[in-house]
Parts: C-alpha cells; sequence; structure tokens
C-alpha cells in the first residue's frame, strides 16, 4: 500500500467518525457507509469469489464489513459457513415484517457480518415489485445499517432485472469482474449501455479482469483493448485452481492459502480497489 493511501485512508475514517460523532449528536443523517456490488450481466466470472475475498479483506484490515448475498444460488452464504435462520427472513425484510438488523449474522470472522441468502431471494423481483417497484428500495433499506458498517459488500445474481436496478442505485460502485475474451467485451459495453441509458450512472462501474490466462493472445489482446477505456483496475485475477479450491475449503483464499499466489493477486487488487474508493 502507498503512504498516500494509507494517510488518505486513515483521514477517511478519522473525518467519518469525527462526523458521525457530530451529525448523531444533532440528529442528523450523515453516511459514509461505501456500498460496493459485485455484479456482472453474465454468470459464472468470479463476482461470488471476488465479493468473498474482498469482504474477508476488508474486515481484516479493520472496515465493520457486510456482505449482503443477493445471488439465491446463496453461494457466498455457503463459503462463510453461514445460513438464514428463517427460511424467508428476506421477504420479511422487504416486507417491513422485521427490521434488517435482526436478519443480518456475525461470522466467524471479527468485523464481518452477512446477510444471507434464503429461499425467497428467488422471488426478488415479485417482491420488490409489490413496494410500489421503487428503485430506491435497497438504498433506503441500507440506511438503517449506515452507523454499523464502512464498507457493504453485495454479491449479485447475474443479468439485468428490477433487482440489479436497485442494487445499481444503492451501490457507491458497481465492480465487475470480466473475464477477457472477444463476448465479455460485448457484456461489457451491454452493461455500460444499461447504466447509461437508465441514467444510473455510468461512472460508478469499475471493472477488474479475474480467470485471465495471459498465455492466450485472446486474453492479452482483450485486456489491452479494454485498459484504453480507463475503468478497470491494473492488477487481475489469472486463472488460478487455488480459487476454485475454496468451495471445498468453505473458506476465503486468506484463511487457507495465506501465501498462495492467487490470495498475493486478490490482495494487489483490494488494495487497489480500497485506494480508488478512498482517494
Ligand atoms: N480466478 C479464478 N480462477 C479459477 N477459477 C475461478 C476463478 N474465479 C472463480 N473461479 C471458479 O469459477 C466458478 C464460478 O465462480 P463464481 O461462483 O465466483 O462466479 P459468479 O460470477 O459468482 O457465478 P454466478 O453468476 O453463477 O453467481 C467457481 O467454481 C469458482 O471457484
Ligand atoms: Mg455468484
Amino acid at each position: 500500500m502507498t503512504k498516500i493511501g494509507i494517510v488518505t485512508g486513515n483521514m477517511y475514517f478519522v473525518l467519518n467518525l469525527i462526523c458521525s460523532w457530530f451529525f448523531e449528536f444533532f440528529n442528523f443523517e450523515f453516511k459514509l457507509m461505501f456500498i460496493a456490488s459485485l455484479y456482472n450481466l453474465k454468470g459464472g466470472v468470479g463476482k461470488t469469489a471476488s465479493c468473498v475475498n474482498m469482504t474477508y479483506m476488508a474486515a481484516k484490515d479493520g472496515f465493520r464489513t457486510l456482505l449482503w448475498d443477493l445471488d439465491p444460488q446463496g453461494a457466498a452464504t455457503y463459503y462463510y459457513k453461514a445460513h438464514a435462520t428463517n427460511k424467508s427472513s428476506l421477504k420479511k425484510v422487504i416486507e417491513h415484517d422485521i427490521s434488517i438488523h435482526d436478519a443480518i449474522h456475525h461470522t466467524e470472522f471479527d468485523n464481518l457480518d452477512i446477510l444471507p441468502a434464503d429461499n425467497s431471494a428467488r422471488k426478488l423481483d415479485i417482491l420488490l415489485d409489490a413496494q410500489q417497484g421503487t428503485k430506491k428500495y435497497f438504498r433506503n433499506l441500507l440506511k438503517d445499517v449506515t452507523s454499523i458498517y464502512d464498507f457493504v459488500f453485495i454479491d449479485c445474481p447475474p443479468g439485468f432485472s428490477n433487482v440489479a436496478d436497485n442494487i445499481f442505485i444503492a451501490s457507491d460502485a458497481v465492480l465487475m469482474p470480466v473475464i477477457p475474451t472477444t463476448l465479455s467485451m460485448r457484456t461489457y459495453e451491454q452493461v455500460k449501455k444499461y447504466l447509461e441509458e437508465k441514467e444510473i450512472g455510468v461512472e460508478k462501474l469499475m471493472c477488474f479482469f479475474t480467470m485471465a490466462d495471459t498465455r492466450k493472445n485472446m486474453h492479452t489482446d482483450t485486456m489491452q483493448h479494454l485498459y484504453k477505456d480507463k475503468r478497470f483496475f491494473s492488477h487481475y485475477i489469472p486463472y488460478l485452481s487455488d480459487i476454485e479450491k475454496m468451495g471445498i475449503k468453505n473458506a476465503p483464499l486468506e484463511v487457507f492459502a495465506a501465501s498462495s499466489y492467487a490470495n498475493t493477486c486478490y490482495r494487489a487488487l483490494w488494495t487497489e480497489i480500497k485506494e480508488g474508493i478512498l482517494e
């Protein structure tokens, strides 16, 4: 991490603390919690693997972190050995039957909580439609945890939907893992166009390469081409079998393969993202 990064990061959180006290004292709402969603229109690109590693690293760096697993597949929930206590927790949160605080669980790691996926996430679009279809629903919901967390990471299902719109609007950054192939370039353009057309703010879109194989010309050519767009972090995640092992170990990389190259790559990427966010 650069000295500038450390100083900027420390200043940010001292400022956050002072402002929170000040605004709490005078009963104002104050938001410095950062919401990042791991999103791609495409499935199987490393959203969940990245979300799990980044949340772990953020928490280990001392940031109060929440992972919200909004993918009905519940892979992030599985990696953290968590499970919802109630089959329809999410439905109850959306319908205001329980508060968001009641659905959040601690993980075995310091500073790291999870809002696990449950079966009701499958019908999320319908549940949101029933709430007058507002696109700001998640954003408003997360206001309740503003003073509790520094970072919220949302693990998203793939695709465009009302759920995706809600996530985009709630997010300060849409972190998009991209496999450097020709087809992914098309998907990347589709997501950019969607955010522009919906006036969500394409500036939120921050991308990084995953599953990169620099022995393949197609991968290096695509990376060179897309780096010109200035929307990609310079650090990337190669295709590495240690990342696949997360599913067997049920844990983030740093827990079972701290000295692996895969973990080094995720550390470097997370440091770059964190410094980019906090600057
Ligand atoms: N850099 C990588 N190298 C090798 N395997 C990877 C890498 N990143 C992810 N994987 C593996 O690829 C598969 C898909 O990854 P992951 O579940 O993170 O993708 P996803 O985008 O969340 O998928 P979905 O859209 O289904 O939610 C998993 O088996 C995961 O272990
Ligand atoms: Mg996933």
